[in-house]
């Protein structure tokens, strides 16, 4: 057998550890698999008196990331930091500037710089890998970059948030009877070792959109466009909304979709009322999917743990073993990209469903309506909850496929009527 391949490891919280776990505990599988054995030589965090729960004996122990990037004798350099500035970027941008290959789990800095750091490694002529970015355990960035590159891919889909899955499955779970707050549910994800340093980062959408930017950027063959992303988080879902999504036939996820529209590439994180017979539907807990749609595979569904330890450090161990086999891509899995447009969230077109409280008198639902009509949009549906004259009844409407800004504009009269008395909720149904 040739000679080991060297790891230094930036990072030793859940996905760190996990990963000095896996490598050992898989070592001889791993060996025969990438052709040489992986060996973790040198690492680095803040605190080095933290039990971590695995052994360090025999490690290099650096407190400073960004000189053990430079300067430890290893091959490969893993990041597992986090964050979109400070040590995380240095760390690789030194190891680059090393010419040493990166491995990183760390999204939010491939989304926010993920052209400049490509050029950077595409420069110094080593890998700059990052599998574990996206849906934790799911081989996405692989099937997209590798399994799916003959395919023009129109869309992809997913459920990026591990974290948000895992609380909307919860709160459906309380519509059942399990009784679950919000900031019980999420406290319980940050223990597992789901949630960013931030969990707003999870619950405000973003985390999702900084990987569907790193998704569309493969699909599209396009420079990563974070900026592009429209961004909704989960905060606004309520109970109520869930228990009606329900009755309408649909389940409510956090989706990230890319798509070819007519403006151009449209990416978009927000809430969605999927139908509850799609298979995206029935994906719960911290388990994520990805959808990708291509013009001669058709489409294509993966499955699997979008966070915690164990997936996540599967993901990194992926890409240490195509570096150890010598296996190199492009970062962005081609070559050259093209600057397509970002269609802008206004110009989308698909259906809503519009949850308002209002006072229950005679003529309330006709001005809804009339506001409606006004803008062109089209109702499909709408049901209205109890009788409790002179007080607050949910309406529900949903619509035929209409523009976004029309919906927006009809939006901003509905809440100005004195009869509706809460700000409404407004949920995209997406039909596939
Ligand atoms: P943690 O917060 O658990 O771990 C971060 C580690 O970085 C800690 O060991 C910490 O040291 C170390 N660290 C922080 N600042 C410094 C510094 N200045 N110098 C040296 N070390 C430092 O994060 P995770 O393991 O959860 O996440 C790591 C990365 O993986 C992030 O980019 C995250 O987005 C990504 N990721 C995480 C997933 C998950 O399920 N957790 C899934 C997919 C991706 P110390 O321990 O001493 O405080
Ligand atoms: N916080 C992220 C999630 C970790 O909940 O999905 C995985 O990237």
């Amino acid at each position: 057998m040739t000679r080991p391949l060297s790891v230094a490891v930036a990072g030793l919280g859940t996905v760190g550890a996990g990963l000095l776990v896996l490598l050992r505990q898989n070592a001889e599988l791993i060996a025969a698999r990438a052709g040489r054995p992986i060996v973790v030589t040198a690492v680095s965090a803040r605190d080095r008196g933290r039990d971590r729960g695995v052994p360090l004996e025999g490690l290099r122990w650096y407190d400073d990331p960004v000189a053990m990037a430079a300067e430890a004798p290893a091959d490969v350099v893993v990041e597992l930091i986090g964050g979109s500035a400070g040590p995380a970027r240095a760390t690789v941008e030194a190891a680059l500037g090393a010419r040493r290959p990166v491995v990183t789990a760390n999204k939010a800095l491939l989304a926010l710089h993920g052209v400049a750091l490509a050029a950077q490694a595409e420069a110094a002529g080593v890998p700059l890998a990052y599998e574990a970015a996206v849906a934790g355990g799911i081989p996405a960035i692989k099937a997209l970059r590798e399994g799916l590159a003959a395919n023009r891919i129109d869309r992809v889909t997913g459920i990026l948030n591990g974290t948000c899955n895992y609380i909307l499955t919860c709160m459906q779970a309380e519509r059942q009877g399990a009784g679950r707050e919000f900031a019980d549910v999420l406290a319980e994800a940050q223990k597992l070792g789901y949630a960013e340093a931030d969990p707003s980062f999870d619950v405000d959408g973003i985390d999702a959109a900084h990987k569907l930017a790193i998704l569309a950027a493969l699909a599209f063959g396009r420079p990563v466009a974070f900026e592009a992303v429209h961004v909704e988080g989960i905060r606004g879902v309520s109970a109520l909304d869930i228990s009606l999504a329900r009755e309408l036939g649909y389940r409510i996820k956090l989706l990230g979709i890319a798509e070819r529209a007519e403006g151009g590439i449209a990416t978009r994180v927000h809430p969605c009322m999927v139908p509850v017979d799609h298979p995206i539907a029935k994906v719960d807990g911290v388990f994520n999917a990805v959808v990708a749609e291509g013009d001669f595979v058709g489409r294509v569904v993966l499955e699997g743990r979008g966070a915690g330890a164990g997936p996540t450090a599967s993901a990194v161990a992926a890409d240490l073993i195509d570096i150890a086999r010598g296996r190199h891509t492009p970062v962005w899995g081609a070559s050259t990209l093209s600057a397509a447009p970002a269609q802008p969230m206004s110009a989308h077109r698909g259906a809503y469903y519009l949850r308002l409280m209002v006072l229950d008198r005679p003529g309330v639902i006709a001005d809804v309506t009339g506001v409606l009509r006004d803008h062109g949009v089209s109702l499909e549906s709408m049901i209205q909850r109890g009788r409790a004259p002179g007080e607050a009844v949910p309406v529900v409407l949903t619509t035929h496929d209409c523009q976004e800004s029309a919906m927006r504009a009809a939006l901003q009269r509905i809440v100005a009527l004195e009869a509706v008395l809460e700000p409404p909720a407004l949920i995209r149904i997406e039909t596939f």
